[in-house]
């Protein structure tokens, strides 16, 4: 039995910091696992300039410990109307890594969100040309459409599109929740690629209903039936570099969560490797570990890989049940139970 697992620094290509007090309580439990993360942009209002992209990317520099080398890769926010030039500066000048498509109130700050995906034809074109990740979260929002069914329909309606009309544009479809996304990405060509939270591998939809309604399990994607969740930790675990790491942690304080309209979001950040350990154990697959969380991510961005490495002991972590961030506490994923891994630097 493998008791201690020493890899590569891994990176987390999917992170909400917020911004304000939430960002200085959040950013370090980031920034102590992690060499980089991508950004999510979905502030109020969202980044959607060169500008905003900058102020953005040195406040939360001005909040990481300056003993942390935490590097934030930054996204702009797509909507109806931004301009392809505006994007594809912010590329060039290394502000921008990535840009990222929230379909019009798919989730938390997706308001100003694309309504129809041909509005933003000609940014694909220029980001397919000058070869920027479009990263999609992937799910329809039609009020007709289940909730269960919107990240598979939009594959059928949307993506399956984009990928014929932009054959080039490197694409990570982000957070992914079914088989049949996982299936899609599989056979997909190498310029589509796929993250995977831990939450989503760890538990299925019954866990939002257990004896009750459960907020801290409530995101979006929502968690599906078990054979995604299977499906899901196949994926992972395959050691295909299509799959990686990204804890999609999204952070809301406990009021926000505990109430009649509670948000969306798990705040996985302050144990996520240990909890990834924990899956690719149980899937004799600690191997595929490293590949995953510090490998494939930065193989799909064109980014050199982290020098210096984690470890990971066989050695119980306790979780609190709460955390303090601001003036008040946060609940964070595995709240008032333990994990099996503990992390070292
Ligand atoms: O659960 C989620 N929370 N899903 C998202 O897509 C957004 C995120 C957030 O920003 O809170
Ligand atoms: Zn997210």
């Amino acid at each position: 039995m493998t008791d201690s697992l020493t890899i590569r620094r891994p990176d987390d290509w999917h992170v909400h910091l917020r911004d304000g007090g939430m960002l200085k309580d959040v950013v370090n439990y980031t920034a102590r696992q992690f060499g980089r993360a991508i950004i999510m942009p979905n502030l109020t209002p969202p980044v959607t300039t060169v500008e905003a992209g900058i102020a953005y990317r040195q406040r939360i520099l001005d909040a990481v410990d300056p003993s942390l080398d935490f590097t934030p890769l930054m996204t702009c926010y797509l909507t109806d109307s931004i301009d392809a030039d505006e994007v594809a500066r912010g590329h060039g000048d290394g502000v921008f890594t990535a840009c990222k498509l929230y379909p019009a109130n798919a989730t938390t700050n997706s308001a100003h969100g694309v309504t129809d995906i041909k509005n933003i034809y000609p940014v694909l074109e220029a980001m397919q040309r000058i070869g920027m990740p479009l990263l999609f979260h992937g799910e329809v929002t039609h009020k007709d459409v289940d909730i269960f069914d919107r990240e598979a329909v939009f594959i059928s309606d949307v993506l399956e599109d984009v990928v014929r009309d932009f054959p080039a544009l490197k694409i990570v479809f982000e957070h992914i929740t079914t088989a049949e996304a996982a299936a899609f990405v599989a056979e997909s060509g190498p310029n589509i690629a796929a993250t995977i939270t831990p939450h989503h591998l760890e538990f299925n939809r019954n866990a939002i209903f257990q004896g009750g309604i459960r907020p801290h399990y409530y995101c979006l994607p929502i968690a599906k039936r078990e054979k995604h969740r299977l499906a899901l930790r196949k994926a992972a675990t395959s050691g295909s570099p299509k799959f990686f790491l990204g804890t999609d942690t999204a952070p809301h304080t406990i009021e926000a969560k505990q109430s009649a309209c509670g948000c969306a979001g798990l705040f996985n950040a302050p144990h996520a490797l240990e909890a990834y350990a924990k899956v690719f154990d149980e899937e004799n697959a600690l191997d595929k570990l490293e590949g995953f969380a510090s490998e494939f991510g930065p193989r799909f961005y064109g980014l050199p890989l982290n020098e210096g490495t984690v470890t990971l002991i066989r050695q119980e972590t306790a979780i609190p049940e709460t955390l303090d961030v601001m003036d008040t506490k946060i609940v964070p994923f595995h709240s008032g139970s333990s994990l099996p891994w503990t992390f070292s630097t």
